[in-house]
């Protein structure tokens, strides 16, 4: 049987801080679960960000040509998606909001040009997300829990784990948090597990 395909997608700037490394943590576990798990670095891809251009108006089809399509037809023949951002600006990373927007070319083929319906449950298929802030404050996810639902939502998955760390800044603080490290492994083994019985099941 061919593994299932996740992949997962690195949304900071920083190659080798917090985030990254929670993400390297977690496709470890995905491939030591068996998943056939492909990386994407977003700060390496040239993309625009959503121009309002609505060119996907024709055909659903996002006009602006870039590295967009590609990484949107990855995700699209993927079964899982890990996606990491820090917090910035209570928000996501502005590179993992550029992906995010080029996706309105895929709400738009769905619902203004394909006229799926809007309450049909679609959840076929799951993401994780992983996300670090410098501060402890409760409402410190809140923005991006909101953003990574609805963008999920786009995608027909459901936000199946958020992990979420608070009070890292400094690249290596996450170093010396083994347990966090820790949960991000055992999360990406139960990760690809989940999906196995899913489409096994
Ligand atoms: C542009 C920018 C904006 C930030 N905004 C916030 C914020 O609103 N709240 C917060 O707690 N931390 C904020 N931070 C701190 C980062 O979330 C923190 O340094 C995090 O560890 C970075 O993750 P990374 O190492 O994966 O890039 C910000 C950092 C930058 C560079």
């Amino acid at each position: 049987m061919k593994p299932h395909k996740i992949i997962a997608i690195y949304g900071s700037p920083r190659r080798k801080g917090n985030t990254a490394a929670l993400l390297k943590k977690a496709i470890e576990g995905a491939r030591d679960a068996g998943a056939d798990v492909e990386e994407i670095v977003l700060r390496d891809l040239k993309m625009s960000p959503c121009l309002e251009i609505y060119g996907c108006l024709q055909a659903g089809e996002c006009a602006i040509k870039d590295d967009f399509q590609m990484v949107r037809d990855k995700i699209l023949n993927a079964q899982g998606l890990i996606l990491a951002s820090p917090v910035f600006f209570y928000s996501v990373s502005s590179h993992t909001k550029i992906l995010m927007e080029r996706f309105q070319s895929l709400w738009v083929k769905k619902y203004w040009v394909d006229k799926t319906p809007k309450n049909e449950p679609a959840n076929h298929r799951k993401g994780m997300f992983i996300s670090v802030g410098a501060t402890k404050g409760k409402k410190l996810f809140d923005g991006l829990l909101l953003s990574v639902r609805y963008f999920f939502d786009v995608l027909d998955m459901e936000l199946w784990k958020a992990l979420l760390y608070r009070q890292l800044d400094f690249q290596d603080d996450v170093l010396k948090h083994p347990e966090y490290l820790e949960e991000a492994y055992s999360s990406g083994k139960a990760f690809t597990t989940a999906i196995e019985n899913d489409f096994n099941g």
